[in-house]
């Protein structure tokens, strides 16, 4: 991270002849050694996924399956952002419009689209008391809760091993911090953790969020009722691993100084936070950057969303809310938040999450890192910042500046971004990179989900 304290900066690792890879402290002497440093720590990116990446978050966007044919609005998502979530193609009445007959040809649209160019996705939603179809609006009781299980179980299966995280239950919260009235809710008070256990037995790769919107001040009703349900969860054991705060800063509605304690005392809980559907009336600088600082400033906010591309895009587009105007023109608001991602700022301890390993630092790799291709090139690896549930590595290309590597990730390990290249992905555990232009330093951020060990890599030129 470009302009932080010494604390933050990527740490410095030597191969040594023998391969193995050793942390160090720059007084060490290291015989026959290279040295590598994480590309990024002393540039400014330039775009808002690859600042994020620098400190191992993500930068996402809503993306609507019905503009990807609209070459201005492509060309920004896929320049800016390394994050997709689907504004409305994987919702049950998307997916499931008559029951038990599902319809994935949009959400995978949206998912396609994202993977092919190198980003990753978030689910959403499976259990929400808006936009059922019409046959589960109608439903209720044990029929209900059938319908909502075999729901999320078949969603799932579709895009099991694919997601970095689902918005399994959304928008079940009143308030006042009472559970909100719906058809859901009819069906017992426990829908919401049967929905996550039916989630977590269907697709045990991915984390599931609990999603709401109002629940960014500390100080909230709303807030301190969800902020009890994640506190009960984890106390018993339901499985949930992320809270996503959507942070709609419009229809008057302002980004509120204590976000902070907020993102941090649902982090403390011992689950990732994200700000999912971020827009802010007018785009107002101040609260476009005090947002993004908040999340910067506590290390498992693991990345903020923006919902939709440019203006038109948004569906409070009267507000003008997002970074970029209907002419896909970068607002002043684009900047204070490119600037907050690239500067960083202090960060809390990183909590170790439940049901994790507590080392933090990658373990030794279990192939040889630097691997040369058929080609004359070569990949070395070396390690960046990591944190309690993922690590950077940092990949610099030497021998050719026309190469293409592929990384194969150990399951069930998933790449959630990259930076300084044009990234393709055959299946979830493996990465095609090509050079952007950025030169030949690049990265990934790799979530271990328990398995630190390192990817291997091969290289080839042409
Ligand atoms: O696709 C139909 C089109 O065929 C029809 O002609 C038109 C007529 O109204 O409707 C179109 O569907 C609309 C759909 O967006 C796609 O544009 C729906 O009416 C409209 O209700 C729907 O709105 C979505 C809204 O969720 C519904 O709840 C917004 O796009 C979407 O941005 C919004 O997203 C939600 C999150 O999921 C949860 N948090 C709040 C957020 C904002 O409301």
């Amino acid at each position: 991270m470009a302009g932080s304290s010494s604390d933050l900066r990527p740490r410095r690792w030597w191969r040594s002849s023998a391969g193995r890879v050793v942390a160090g402290v720059a007084t060490v002497a290291a015989t026959a050694a290279v040295l590598v440093t994480a590309p990024g720590a002393d540039a400014a990116a330039s775009t808002l996924g690859a600042a994020a990446a620098q400190s191992g978050r993500y930068f996402g966007t809503a993306i609507a399956a019905g503009r990807l044919s609209n070459s201005a609005y492509t060309t920004i998502a896929a320049r800016e952002f390394n994050m997709v979530t689907p504004e409305n193609e994987m919702k049950p009445d998307a997916t499931e419009p008559n029951q038990n007959q599902f319809n994935f040809s949009a959400g995978d649209q949206v998912y396609n689209w994202a993977i092919s160019h190198g980003s990753r996705v978030r689910g959403h939603t499976l259990a929400w008391h808006g936009q059922q179809p019409g046959w589960m609006q109608s439903m209720n009781g044990s029929a209900l809760r059938n319908a909502m299980i075999n729901h999320i179980q078949k969603v799932m299966a579709h895009y099991q091993g694919k997601l970095a995280y689902w918005d399994v239950v959304n928008e079940a919260y009143n308030e006042d911090g009472s559970r909100r009235q719906s058809n859901l809710q009819g069906t017992g008070n426990d829908w919401i953790e049967v929905a996550f256990r039916t989630a977590r037995a269907a697709d045990p790769s991915t984390k599931l969020c609990y999603n709401d919107y109002n629940i960014d001040n500390w100080n909230y009703a709303k807030t301190q009722g969800v902020y009890r349900m994640v506190q009960d969860f984890k106390s018993r054991g339901v499985p949930i691993d992320c809270v996503g705060l959507q942070a709609h800063f419009t229809g008057g509605s302002s980004v509120p100084s204590n976000l902070q304690t907020t993102i941090s005392s649902f982090a403390a809980l011992g689950v990732d936070v994200a700000l999912t559907e971020v827009d802010v009336t007018n785009s107002n600088t101040s609260q476009y950057s005090a947002l993004t600082q908040a999340c910067m400033n506590v290390a498992r906010c693991v990345g903020i969303t923006v919902w939709g591309v440019r203006d038109s895009d948004s569906w409070r587009s009267n507000e003008s809310p997002l970074l970029f105007d209907g002419n896909g023109n970068k607002k002043a608001a684009y900047n204070s938040v490119l600037n907050a991602l690239n500067a960083g700022g202090p960060t809390t301890t990183p909590t170790t999450p439940t049901g994790s390993t507590t080392s933090t630092t990658p373990t030794d790799p279990t192939t040889t890192p630097t691997t040369p291709g058929g080609g004359n090139c070569t990949a070395t690896l070396s390690a960046g910042q990591s944190w309690g549930d993922r690590y950077n590595l940092n990949v610099s290309v030497s021998g050719s500046s026309s190469w293409t590597v592929t990384m194969n990730v150990p399951s069930p390990e998933r790449i959630s971004s990259t930076w300084n290249i044009n990234a393709t992905w055959p299946s979830s555990q493996v990465l095609i990179a090509k050079p952007n232009g950025s030169g030949n330093n690049w990265g990934v951020t790799i979530m271990t989900n328990g398995n630190w060990n390192w990817p291997s890599v091969s290289c080839s030129s042409s």
